[in-house]
Order: C-alpha cells, then structure tokens, then sequence
C-alpha cells in the first residue's frame, strides 16, 4: 500500500521527498483520442505528475443525472496518466473558476430554492454532497494509496478570494474524509492576506497560485504555514483571451526564469497549464463583476493559453525553454523531442444547403407559452439560444427596451431584422415602429458564457431576466423556444441562401485524410461551426481568434460535414479549412 502525506517541510510519497514538477491538462478540453498523447508529450518536457479539475457542470447536466461518458470519462484520463508512469493531482471542485462555464457549476443550481452559492448554504451543500459522493468513489480507486496514480486532491478553488465561510470548506473535507479520500488535501489561493485568511483551513496543506514574483509569494505563504513545503499550484505561465481583446502571450525566457527560480528553491510546480485545449461548444465562461458597468467580459473558444503546449499539441518555444531548465532539477526524467502533429488544408469548402433558424425552432426544441420571458435555467436549458416571440399590437411607436440582456439579443418584426443589443451596451434600445395592427417580435439571445469568478457566480442566469418593454411598458405572452442545439440532426436543409440578417445553418461537405488536425477559418460575423455533429465552439469576428481547431479524431478519411450557424451573414459563400491557427 502506498502512503502520501505532507510532513517536515516535504510532500512524502512512500515516505520519500518529492519535488513535484507538474502540468495541468483538463480532459475536457481535449478529445479522448488525443488524451495519451498530450499526456506523453507532458512526460517529454520531464513532469512528473498531470494536474486536473473535475467539471460539475458537465457531470451532472441534469439534477441527479450523471454523464462520465467519452469526453467525460475522466477515469480513463486517470488511466492514461498511470499508464505515463505520473501521479495525478484532482480538483474536483465544485468550483473551480477554470475560464469554464459558471465556474464548473452546473447551471440548474441557480434557480434551486433558497439557493446561495460557495458557502454553508443547506441548498448548496446538498448538491455538493450529491457531486461529491458520487465522483469521489471514482476517484478513489485512482488513488496513490490504491495503487493508482492520484497523490493529491484540492478541496474548493482559490476559496479566500470569494469568501470566508471556513466551516463550508470544513464541511467538503469531511465529505472527502467520509469517502476515504487518505492522500493529502489542500487548498489553493492568491499570496495576500484576505485570500490567505478566507481561504485556508489548519486541516488542509497550503498551495498558492500566481504567475510571478514568486519568492515574494512564498514568503507570504509562509507567514501562514511556517513549515511548508512550497507548492505553486498553478504558476500561470500564460493567459488566456477575451473576445475582443489582444491575445495574450508571455515571452519563454521571463516564464522559464521564473520556473528555474521556484525549483532552485526546492519548491513543487504545477503548470497552469500544460496544455489548455479548447472550450468546445458553448462551455467558454466570462469573466465580470458587475463593478463597472460593462465590464462583461466571453472568453474565447480556444485555451491555447500560450502554454508549452499549443492548442492542437504541439511544442512551443515554451515548451523547450522549461525542458531545459528541469533537466537541472531532475535527472531521472524520460526528456524527448514530441514531433509536431499533422496537419492539413482541405481547402474552401462551398456551401451548398441553408437552413433559416425561425423555420427550424420547432425541430429544434419543444415550444412553451409563458405570461414573462424566462430564463433559461428556469426552463431547465443550460446552454445555446432561446428565443422568445410575442404578438404585439398596436398602436405601439416607440424603442424596444431590454433592462438587462444575457448576453445578446437580436430583435425581428414579422421576420424583419431591428437590431442587437449586447450585454455590455450602455444603450439598451432599438427603436421600432409598428407599421399594422398587429406584428409578431421575435427575440433571439445568445448565451456567450456565464460568468466563472467572483460574486456574480452562480447567479448569472441567460435570456432576458427583466423581460422587454416597450418604451416602459412591459410585454407579456411569449412563446419560448429552448435551443440548447446539443443535436442539430433534425434541421432541414432547403437550397443555399445567404440573406443579410437572417441567422440560419449552412451546410457543405469536403474531403479530409485521417488522422490531421485542421482549423476553420471562421466564416462570418458571429456563430456557432459543427463538424460531423461535433460543436468545435464559437466564433466572433471582433477576435482575437480567427481559426477554430477541429482535431484529427473529429475528421473522417474520405466526406465529411460542416454546418454552421451564422446569426448575421456569412462573408462569402464557401469556408476556408487550413493549416495555420490565427489566434
Ligand atoms: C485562477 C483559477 C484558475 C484559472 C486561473 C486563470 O487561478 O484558480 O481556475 O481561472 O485563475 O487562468
């Protein structure tokens, strides 16, 4: 039986110091076919353990209904990674901010009654424990102490910079402890004081997060836990982007002297991240506290996070820059050289079918009647577009208002474009003139992402939460279309159009070897690509990406499809498939 534990200054596998050299890869951002890979590349730069959250949302996307199938079989990543010959390190959250939707939880936790979010709240710990209690016995036959390869385990996420309920993280230890969980648990936070303060618990070892400075950092921790020993859980050797911001990179040189320095001091590391993947679907979260207005913020499809890893698995600068610092530190380790993987150009694919949204809502979702819009979780919907369609009568000449948009809402009268309002404008009207008696008004949001860190957690529910006026006068009556576009084998395809604002599929098909990746150029304004079904994620035209990845497994040797959502117009009639990411 294998023992862990963190005592005299070290964290002690079979009783033996060791410095752990780590690097976080989220299986679900990665295509299970892809895990082995990315995770021998991991052993190539000459780490020693992988690093993962778990994601709540993912797992249990209905109450009490559970999914750890293909992406989500997160047992068979623990595998693989035992098969690497590394530990594992698992934080299972249920909160684990991650740039992830809703911070990993799962969004029908919002519209519970007498819900509160990341604290003693009786409602939220009861779906915590209903989490817990069924992942944890999962985990536990990976365990070090089983014979498996997980050596750690993190309860909540950086706790201190959210709250100070420590009776709540008291509360999910005891819920690891009553699951057998016997490898050290931790905690992780900022190095300052209030994060310190509200986020650690004597019974837990202590981690910190941060990207620099790290001397600095480690002093502070150790003002808190004299004995150590010093773990940067997640030493931020990128970032990741925004829509509508600059992509973010880090120069190797200024990341691998930062690293020299914190292994030179004997110091455990854990790369946030290794390899960051991709946020396929519409699983990217956003960052915003509501202190500003405006201060939304979706991020991007990709996570390439400018890591020693790109996107699509392959080596960076970065990548060899800390290689070469680590073979200083360890010398038992298996270095290689990974080969770049294969890539392809199929070219321009032509469009050949179309497919407008407003002729496919009943294919795509059952129709509900309500007197108010609602949301979305409390139609029990977790992600995509919801429409909402009113009959309005006249005399009515006056603005479209929306009191509050989630995130975006474009607005039809008898089908007839009148604008877009996004969440972050400071003017939330349309103006609108009814020219009959009566016109039906549809109004189509987009989801873009619920907010993952801070105090708007949890409670960032998607549609239009204050409902739309006209001038102040509230509409009521709505039809409601849920299009949570999870299957979109049921739309029907009529011949190729391309209609300014009129948000439809368009479908094409090409030729594609296997076993390439390829990137989508992306074709419009704003929208939504599948490839063979496979939802690859969002794109913007406002940037920074302008490629999405689709990895080799979702390709097929010989036809493949593409379909894609566009709710402006697309720029030309055909999409372009390369071998170079634009991010
Ligand atoms: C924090 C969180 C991570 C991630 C990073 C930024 O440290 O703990 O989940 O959000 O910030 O990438």
């Amino acid at each position: 039986m294998g023992k862990v534990e963190v005592s005299g200054g070290a964290i002690r596998i079979d009783g033996k110091p060791v410095q752990m050299i780590s690097g976080t890869i989220h299986y679900f951002r990665v295509h299970p076919e892809l895990w082995r890979d990315r995770i021998e590349k991991a052993k190539m730069m000459g780490l020693n353990a992988i690093e993962t959250y778990l994601c709540h949302n993912l797992h249990e996307p209905h109450k009490g209904e559970f999914d750890f199938s293909g992406m989500l079989d997160f047992e068979r990543f623990l595998d693989e990674i035992h098969r690497a010959g590394l530990y594992a390190i698992v934080r299972p959250g249920p909160y684990i901010c991650a740039e992830w939707e809703n911070g990993g939880l799962p969004p029908w936790l919002s519209v519970e009654p007498g819900i509160d979010f990341r604290c003693s709240n009786p409602a939220f710990l009861e779906a915590n424990d209903r989490y817990l209690n069924k992942v944890l016995p999962m985990v536990k036959k990976h365990l070090y102490t089983a014979g498996g390869p997980v050596v750690m385990m993190q309860i909540e996420n950086e706790y201190g910079s959210y709250g100070k309920d420590r009776n709540y993280l008291e509360h999910i230890r005891q819920v690891y402890l009553r699951n057998g969980i016997d490898v050290p648990l931790f905690t992780s936070d900022g190095p300052c004081d209030w994060m310190l303060h509200g986020g650690t618990i004597p019974e837990c070892y202590q981690t910190l997060n941060f990207g620099s400075r790290s001397e600095e950092a480690f002093r502070k921790g150790r003002e808190y836990r004299p004995e150590g020993p010093d773990f940067c859980m997640e030493f931020w050797n990128g970032w990741f982007d925004h829509w509508g911001e600059k992509h973010h990179t880090r120069p190797a040189k200024d990341a691998a002297k930062e690293l020299d320095a914190m292994l030179k001091a004997g110091a455990s590391v854990n790369f946030y991240v290794f390899h960051g993947g991709t946020n396929f679907g519409f699983m990217a979260g956003a960052n915003g506290n509501g202190a500003e207005a405006g201060d939304y913020g979706p991020t991007v499809t990709s996570y390439d996070y400018d890591a020693p890893l790109s996107e699509s698995g392959d080596p960076t600068p970065k990548f060899f820059a800390f290689q070469e610092v680590i073979r200083k530190y360890r010398k038992d380790a298996a270095f290689g050289t990974p080969r770049p993987g294969r890539k392809q150009s199929p070219g321009r694919v032509k469009f050949i079918e179309s497919a407008p949204l407003f002729g496919q809502l009943d294919r795509l979702s059952a129709r509900r009647h309500a007197l108010k819009p609602l949301t979305m979780e409390a139609c029990g919907q977790s992600y995509g577009f919801i429409n909402y369609r009113t009959v309005i009568d006249g005399p009515a000449e006056e603005n479209l208002y929306f009191p509050e948009v989630r995130d975006r809402v474009s607005a039809y009268l008898d089908g007839e474009y009148l604008g877009t309002v996004y969440r972050n404008d400071a003017n939330r009207r349309i103006p609108f003139r009814l020219k009959k008696e009566t016109a039906v008004l549809d109004l189509l949001v987009e989801n873009t992402g619920r907010i993952n860190y801070g105090p708007l957690v949890g409670r960032d529910q998607k549609g239009l939460p204050l409902g739309v006026c006209i001038g102040w006068q509230s509409q009521i009556e709505f039809d409601i279309w849920n299009l949570e576009l999870d299957d979109i084998s049921k739309v029907e395809y009529g011949e190729y159009r391309n209609a300014k604002e009129v948000p439809a599929f368009h479908r094409g098909y090409f030729e594609a070897e296997a076993g390439a990746d390829t990137f989508v150029r992306i074709p419009g304004v704003k929208g939504v690509v599948w490839i063979n079904g496979f939802n690859l994620g969002r794109y913007w035209n406002i940037g920074p990406c302008k490629t999405l990845y689709v990895p080799a497994p979702v390709l097929k040797e010989g036809r493949n499809q593409i379909v894609v959502l566009e709710l402006h117009q697309l720029d030309v009639n055909s999409v372009k498939l390369t071998d170079k990411p634009k991010l």
